[in-house]
């Protein structure tokens, strides 16, 4: 199981101690979230921020590029310090030169996928990928509602993944909070990603193990090691 916050709800002001602070609350991940002002109505930031960033953890940072043009910022992302880049499968006949240009670049690929897009859309690539990121709001913003209709998405990813024999993570991306995230975990995600609900509380470290308890405890059935 991952926790990984979303730098998007940070306090930009401090970008730097927020950063800090996620490097000490326990969390395995850094999400770092660059809107393009075209893919989504909004533009959050870009590879100079991440550069800056970088220094100050060794957490793992995972890009979420909600851009049209991913491949002009991929490279600029691997040298400021990205472990993986998450492209959206919306982007269609570029996703697999984007896959190959991530992995060429030595980094992990993660593939996003919108709440309106058919799960189906991400099968023909997931011998490919790294991980799966499952948007459960539209993309854009924090702090929205998690859309539930998204959860059977996460049931078939999980079910794929089974039958196939493959080992992509299976991600969640917004609205996930204390109460969505164990019935996204009940589904088969095994990363939660989480802005607005982890970084409103005071105590960031105790957010992160409440919600790792949480989605340990509704991890579905499968998971659990066999009993003899
Ligand atoms: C949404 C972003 C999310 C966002 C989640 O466009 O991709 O990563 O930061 O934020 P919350 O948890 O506030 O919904
Ligand atoms: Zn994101």
């Amino acid at each position: 199981m991952f926790i990984a916050p979303s730098l998007l709800a940070a306090n930009f002001a401090r970008l730097a101690k927020e950063t800090e602070r996620v490097d000490r609350s326990g969390a395995d991940r850094l999400h770092l979230d660059i809107m393009d002002g075209h893919f989504v109505p909004n533009i959050s930031f870009g590879p100079a921020v991440v550069k800056t960033v970088r220094p100050l953890t060794r957490l793992f940072f995972d890009v979420h590029l909600m851009c049209t043009k991913p491949e002009i910022l991929l490279e600029a992302f691997a040298r400021a310090g990205a472990d993986q880049m998450n492209i959206h499968v919306e982007l269609g006949e570029h996703v697999t030169a984007l896959i190959w240009k991530i992995k060429s670049l030595g980094k992990r690929v993660g593939l996003a996928i919108n709440p309106p897009t058919a799960i189906a859309h991400v099968q023909p690539y997931l011998d490919q990928v790294d991980a799966l990121l499952i948007m459960t709001v539209n993309p854009g913003f924090g702090g929205q509602s998690f859309i539930y209709e998204t959860l059977p998405k996460i049931q078939q990813a999980y079910a794929w993944r089974q039958e196939k024999n493959l080992n992509y993570d299976i991600g969640v991306d917004g609205g996930v909070d204390f109460k969505t995230a164990p019935e996204c975990a009940q589904a088969g995600a095994d990363t939660f990603i989480s802005g607005t609900a982890l970084f409103g509380q005071k105590n960031l470290g105790a957010a992160v193990r409440k919600i790792r308890k949480l989605v340990e405890a509704a991890k579905p059935k499968a998971l659990l090691p066999e009993t003899a």
